[in-house]
This record gives C-alpha cells, sequence and structure tokens, in this order.
C-alpha cells in the first residue's frame, strides 16, 4: 500500500463574490506512485483543486498537506514546493511566459538557481521528451495550440517534479498527440513521478488510473478503483459521465458467455487476452536506439520464418520511423495492438525505445491476471 504524497483536510474555497463553495470540505489522499485520475464533469471543482496542490490558491478554509505536512505559503517554501509538486494547467496560455520556447523551459529550472549546465541539460532533456526541440528558437506566440500545450508540459517536466499534476491534458489534442501523452504519461509513473491527470473522458480514464478521485458539485464524492465507481450506473449518471466502453463491452461479453466480469481489463490486449484461447503467435522485442533500417524486419521475419505485423513503442522509435520509411502496422501505442495480434495466433514485432524495455515487460506481466503468459524474446538489433 503507497503511502499518500499530497492529502487536503476539509478543504474548502469560495471565489470572490461567489455564494456557493467551489471545493467542499474536501479530504482527498493522493498516493505516491499510483496514477490517479481526478474524475468530475466541467464545474466539479477539479481545476479550482488543482490551483490549491502547488499553493497557487490558498484554502478559504481547510489545508492542503505535502507529505504529511501542511504547506507554507512563504515564498520560499512556495518555490521549493513547485519544484517538487508541477502542476499543468488546463489553458496551456496561463503558464507559458518565455518569448521563445527554449526561454520559456528554462524558465523555472532557472528560478531555482540551478547551476547553467543543469539548466541546459534539463531544458534539452524536456523538449526532446514533448517533441519540441526544433521549434525551440520559435516565439511562444507562434504556435500551434497543442505546440502550446507541450510546451507547457516541458516547462513542468524541466522542473523535474516527484508529483506531475496534469489538468485535462488531452483536451483539445488530436487523438495521435494524446495518445503520445498517455504514453508519456505512463513513461514518467513508470521512472517513479507520481502521475496525477483530471479529466472527464472516462475511457482515458478507465485505461490509465490505477486510483480515481470523482468530484461532484466541489465535493468528493468517490475515491477507489474505477471497477467499484462504474458498477453503479446511477451514481456515474449523477455524476454527469457515463460508463467507459471497455466496461461495458467486457460486461456484454462476459455475459454471453457467462464469466465473471472480474478481472476488469483496461486496454484492448488484456481483454483479448481474457476472451482469446487458441494458439498464440510469437511476440518479438526489438529496442532500437539510433537506426531503424529493413535489416531489422528481415531479422525478424528469418526468426519467424513467416510473415509478421510491426508495431511501435515510443517517441523515439516513432521519430527513427518517419526517417526510415519503414512500413509499420501500428504506429501509436503498438503495444497494444501487436499483442491483440499475438493472442490471435500471429507473429508480431514490437519496435521500441530501448527506455521503454522495462516498463513493456511489466505490461507483459499484468497480462497474467487476464489469462495469458506471453513469453517475448527480445532481438538484438545489432546482430544483423
Ligand atoms: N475565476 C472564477 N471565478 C468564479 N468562479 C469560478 C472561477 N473559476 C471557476 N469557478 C467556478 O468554480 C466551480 C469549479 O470550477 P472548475 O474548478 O473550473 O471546475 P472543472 O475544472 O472541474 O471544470 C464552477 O462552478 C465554476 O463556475
Ligand atoms: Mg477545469
Amino acid at each position: 500500500m503507497n503511502g499518500s504524497v499530497i492529502d487536503t483536510e476539509k478543504l474548502t474555497f469560495y471565489y470572490e463574490g461567489n455564494d456557493k463553495a467551489s471545493l467542499n470540505e474536501v479530504d482527498i489522499h493522493i498516493r505516491r506512485g499510483v496514477k490517479t485520475v481526478i474524475l468530475g464533469a466541467n464545474g466539479a471543482g477539479k481545476s479550482t483543486l488543482f490551483y490549491h496542490l502547488n499553493g497557487v490558491y490558498r484554502p478559504s478554509s481547510g489545508k492542503v498537506m505535502f507529505e504529511g505536512e501542511p504547506i507554507s505559503y512563504r515564498r520560499k517554501a512556495l518555490r521549493s514546493l513547485r519544484s517538487r509538486v508541477s502542476v499543468v494547467l488546463q489553458n496551456p496560455d496561463d503558464q507559458i511566459f518565455g518569448q521563445t520556447v527554449e526561454s520559456d523551459v528554462a524558465y523555472g529550472p532557472m528560478n531555482l538557481r540551478l547551476p547553467e549546465e543543469e539548466v541546459k541539460e534539463r531544458v534539452e532533456t524536456a523538449l526532446r521528451t514533448v517533441g519540441l526541440t526544433d521549434l525551440r528558437d520559435r516565439n511562444t506566440f507562434k504556435l500551434s495550440y497543442g505546440q502550446r500545450k507541450r510546451l507547457a508540459l516541458a516547462g513542468a517536466l524541466a522542473m523535474k517534479p516527484e508529483v506531475l499534476v496534469m489538468d485535462e491534458p488531452t483536451a483539445g489534442l488530436d487523438p495521435q498527440m494524446a495518445l503520445e501523452l498517455m504514453e508519456l504519461a505512463e513513461q514518467l509513473h513508470h521512472s517513479g513521478t507520481t502521475v496525477v491527470i483530471s479529466t472527464h473522458d472516462v475511457d482515458l480514464a478507465y485505461a490509465w488510473a490505477d486510483e480515481i478521485h470523482v468530484l461532484r458539485y466541489g465535493r468528493l464524492i468517490f475515491s477507489g478503483t474505477s471497477e467499484e465507481f462504474y458498477r453503479d450506473p446511477v451514481q456515474v449518471y449523477m455524476t454527469g459521465v457515463v460508463q467507459p466502453s471497455m466496461f461495458l463491452i467486457n460486461k456484454s461479453l462476459c455475459d454471453m458467455r457467462g464469466i465473471e466480469e472480474a478481472p476488469y481489463p483496461r486496454t484492448e490486449s488484456q481483454l483479448v487476452s481474457k476472451m482469446a484461447s487458441g494458439e498464440k503467435g510469437r511476440f518479438l522485442i526489438m529496442p532500437v536506439a539510433d537506426r531503424m533500417d529493413s535489416y531489422m524486419l528481415d531479422a525478424a521475419v528469418d526468426e519467424v520464418g513467416g510473415s509478421i505485423k510491426v508495431g511501435l513503442y515510443g517517441s523515439r522509435s516513432r521519430s527513427l520511423l518517419y526517417e526510415s520509411g519503414l512500413p509499420v502496422d501500428y504506429v501509436f501505442d503498438g503495444f497494444e495492438s501487436c499483442m491483440a495480434d499475438c493472442l490471435m495466433g500471429k507473429d508480431v514485432l514490437l519496435l521500441c525505445d530501448e527506455s521503454c524495455l522495462d516498463l513493456i515487460g511489466s505490461k507483459l506481466d499484468r497480462l497474467r491476471d487476464f489469462g495469458t503468459d506471453v513469453r517475448a524474446k527480445v532481438m538484438d538489433p545489432s546482430k544483423n
């Protein structure tokens, strides 16, 4: 059981001139290292809550605690808090101040008075992570909405926070960018960051969250696992959301087959894993670092002795794909599609970032809960 990193105690907040509380005695416990979603319809109080987590707003009454201590609103203490808890606001324009992309990302780390070298390195890494390296000199006014969202995220990442809070991170993004963002959230989680996301997108929340906290009209009405929440359709309806499609599909298929709804699949591969019974294909994984070429595919074809479906996982492998022009079947979240194919008897190859190998291993482990033990073979790209 993970201990909590942020807690609120009877957190209540009134905006000036409002006679109704926007947050009403909210007791929330955000646990370290747990993928957390704050779910709620528009106006439920998600953004207002987030403004409290790094001390931008002060509660009208009640407390916000970080690591068990009430947060202090002195300047120095706030600066330290914000280096550990980074909040990415819903609207990127509320947090972009720099003239150029690079100077905007450097702003936070410079404020921490870090050595110049360290600032440089953090900016570099953050820009690369969100894919803005090529636009580093661009004027921030000349960015598209999606690019501004990425810039705001880069600014937060450059703080190397322990807790990364993202307010509606996928709202307004195109579907590919939304998938990339969730993939990144997954990687950050895996590398030890506590990631907290607010959303009203139930499908996204269901696929991602280990724990959800549900707000309705400023009150916290539920904390626990998604399944517990979605099992009560009246509660779901009253909250102004709907049941996730994966939850409903699982229910229908289980009813049809007369099997238990639990364990609840959250992703395509978990659902297929639960339902598939035939022969599996082979699952090959090849980490890529600096090149992607047809020899890699040839090696995989040699290994299985036939045709193979190819998927990608990770931003590095995607950018290598664009350079190589190789035919790939699944460009976004290739793990899910490759695994589904594998469970239906096809041989698959997942080309992934080296840094994602461990994460993919843990995804494979999770599938055991759904009745599948897929042994992947990791191939060495240098051996061809
Ligand atoms: N700046 C503001 N001034 C007055 N009321 C506000 C302001 N921002 C939000 N509210 C009100 O507070 C409540 C919660 O809003 P918000 O936290 O933005 O919800 P959410 O992020 O869940 O959509 C809503 O009723 C909203 O109208
Ligand atoms: Mg909001």
